[in-house]
C-alpha cells in the first residue's frame, strides 16, 4: 500500500518573508498591502531564512510531506519572461531540504502572489497572463520536475476570483461579476494549459489543484431549495471542479450567467483544451460547509469575516435569483465566526469521490484562532479537538473506499493570515513575533505525531 502523506500546507507570500531578496519583484499583494497601510508579509514568519529549521520540526513531528508554493514574483522577473536563477536557487535549497528529511514535496504553481507586472496589464482579466503563467510552470517544471513528483496548478481560483473580483477585500479590489467570470474562466483555462505542458514534458508525476471545498446543504428538501442548491453547487464547486476534472463547465451554470455577463472570451478551442487536459487528482481544502435555502430578496450581497479582529462582523451571502446561505444556529463557530462542521468533511470526500473518481488529497484543514505567541507551550485543545473530528472525517471516507491519499494541516506553523495578519493563528508550531520569531511547538504538534504515528501504518 502507498504511503499515506501526513503533512503541513503553506503558502509563499504567508510564510517567507524576504520580499525584497534574491531579485524577487513586488507581487499584487505587496503593492494591494502596502497602498492600503495594512499588515503584510514583508517579514512574516521569515521562511527564506528559516525553512530549515520549519522543515526539520515537522520532519520531528512526525509528517512526511510539505505543501509548499512557489512565488511566481521570485521565478520570472518581468513580462518577457526571464528567469531569476536566484529564486530557483531557493527552492532548490528547499526541496533539497525536504528530500534530506524524506519529506514529499506537493507545490502549488501559484498561491495568489501574482507579479505586479501582470496585475498592472490586468492581471487574470487579461488572456495573455495564462500564457504568461503557462511558461512560469513549465520553468518551474523544468528546473524542479526532477525531485517534485507531486504538482498542483492553482490553490483555490474561486476564491481568488470571489475575493479580489467580487467580494473586494484582495487585491484588485473589485466588485464586479463580469470581472469574476472572466478571472475564474481564464485561471481554468491557464490550468488546463498547463495539465497539457506537464503531460507533454512527460514528467514523472502527477498533477492536480486544489479547490475551496465548500459542500452545500440545504435547510429543507423541498424543490425550491433543490434548486437552490443546485445553483449553489455550481457557484461554489462545480465550475472549478466540474471543469479541471471532467473539462466541463455546467451547462446550467452558462445558462444562468449568459443572462448577465458577456461570455464571448469563451471560445471553442479553450473549451476542447479543458475537455482534453483534466486534473490526475484533486485537492480539497476544507473549512466548513455552506447551509443554503432558496434566493428570496435583496441585491447580490457577500461580506465576509475576513478583515482582522477589529472590524468583525458576521458574514453574509445573497446572491440575486440564485440562492442565500442561511448560518446553522445550532452549530458551534470558532473564534473567528467559521462553523466547525466536520461531518461536512466525510459527506464532502463521499460526494467528490463519487462523481469524479479521482484520488483525493486534503490539502488544507485548520482551525485559526487568537492566540499568545510569547507563551512556553500554548495549550491549544480547541485545536486538537478540531483536529481530531476532522482527521476521523478524513480516515472514517477512507476506510469506506473513498482514495484519500493525504492529509494537510493549515499550518504547521503560524504564518501571516490574509488581511487578518499575525493576530490569527493556525500552526502546530508558534511564531514569537515580539522575540525574534522564535518558534515554539503547541501541544497541537506532539498530539498531531502521535496520531501520525497511531493512524500512520493502519492506513
Ligand atoms: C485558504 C487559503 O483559503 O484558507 C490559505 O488557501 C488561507 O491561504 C486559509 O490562509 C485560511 O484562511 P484565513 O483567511 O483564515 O487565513
Amino acid at each position: 500500500m502507498k504511503e499515506f502523506l501526513w503533512g503541513g500546507a503553506t503558502a509563499s507570500y504567508q510564510c517567507e518573508g524576504g520580499f525584497q531578496e534574491g531579485n524577487r519583484v513586488p507581487s499584487n499583494w505587496d503593492r494591494y498591502l502596502h497602498e492600503n497601510g495594512l499588515e503584510n508579509g514583508d517579514v512574516a514568519c521569515d521562511h527564506y531564512h528559516r525553512y530549515e529549521e520549519d522543515i526539520r520540526m515537522m520532519k520531528e513531528g512526525g509528517q512526511n510531506s510539505y505543501r509548499f508554493s512557489i512565488a511566481w514574483p521570485r521565478i520570472i522577473s518581468n513580462r518577457k519572461g526571464d528567469v531569476n536563477e536566484e529564486g530557483v536557487a531557493f527552492y532548490n535549497r528547499l526541496i533539497d531540504t525536504c528530500l534530506s528529511y524524506e519529506i514529499v514535496p506537493m507545490v502549488t504553481i501559484f498561491h495568489w502572489d501574482l507579479p505586479q507586472y501582470l496585475e498592472d496589464e490586468s492581471g487574470w482579466l487579461n488572456r495573455k497572463t495564462c500564457e504568461a503563467y503557462t511558461h512560469y510552470a513549465k520553468v518551474c517544471f523544468e528546473r524542479f520536475g526532477d525531485r517534485v513528483k507531486l504538482w498542483t496548478t492553482f490553490n483555490e481560483p474561486r476564491y481568488y476570483t470571489f475575493s479580489g473580483y467580487l467580494i473586494g477585500n484582495y487585491p484588485p479590489g473589485h466588485q464586479n461579476l463580469q470581472e469574476t467570470v472572466t478571472a475564474s474562466y481564464y485561471m481554468m483555462l491557464a490550468s488546463a494549459m498547463t495539465v497539457k505542458a506537464y503531460r507533454e514534458g512527460s514528467y514523472d508525476g502527477k498533477i492536480g489543484i486544489v479547490h475551496s471545498f465548500s459542500p452545500v446543504y440545504g435547510v429543507d428538501m423541498t424543490v425550491k431549495t433543490q434548486i437552490a442548491m443546485r445553483y449553489a453547487e455550481n457557484f461554489y464547486n462545480n465550475w472549478i471542479l466540474d471543469v479541471a476534472a471532467m473539462g466541463q463547465i455546467p451547462g446550467d451554470l452558462l445558462d444562468k450567467l449568459s443572462d448577465c455577463c458577456d461570455l464571448s472570451m469563451m471560445l471553442p478551442e479553450d473549451l476542447e483544451l479543458m475537455q482534453r487536459h483534466t486534473v490526475d487528482f484533486i485537492g480539497l481544502n476544507y473549512y466548513a460547509r455552506v447551509m443554503i435555502k432558496p434566493y428570496e430578496t435583496g441585491e447580490t450581497t457577500l461580506i465576509v469575516n475576513n478583515k482582522g479582529s477589529k472590524e468583525k462582523g458576521t458574514s453574509q451571502t445573497i446572491v440575486k435569483d440564485w440562492f442565500e446561505q442561511v448560518r446553522p444556529k445550532e452549530s458551534r463557530y470558532t473564534e473567528w465566526d467559521t462553523e466547525i462542521f466536520p461531518r461536512g468533511l466525510y459527506e464532502g470526500i463521499r460526494r467528490c469521490w463519487k462523481k469524479y473518481h479521482l484520488p483525493i488529497y486534503i490539502t488544507e484543514n485548520g482551525i485559526g484562532l487568537y492566540e499568545d505567541g510569547a507563551e512556553e507551550k500554548i495549550d491549544d485543545r480547541e485545536r486538537i479537538e478540531f483536529m481530531n473530528q476532522h482527521i476521523n472525517a478524513v480516515l472514517n471516507a477512507k476506510e469506506e473506499g473513498c482514495d484519500v491519499r493525504g492529509f494537510y494541516v493549515w499550518s504547521p506553523f503560524d504564518l501571516y493570515s490574509w488581511k487578518n495578519g499575525t493576530e490569527k493563528r493556525y500552526g502546530l508550531v508558534a511564531v514569537d513575533y515580539e522575540n525574534g520569531l522564535a518558534r515554539k511547538p503547541k501541544k497541537s504538534y506532539e498530539w498531531y505525531k502521535e496520531v501520525i504515528e497511531s493512524k500512520g501504518n493502519s492506513i
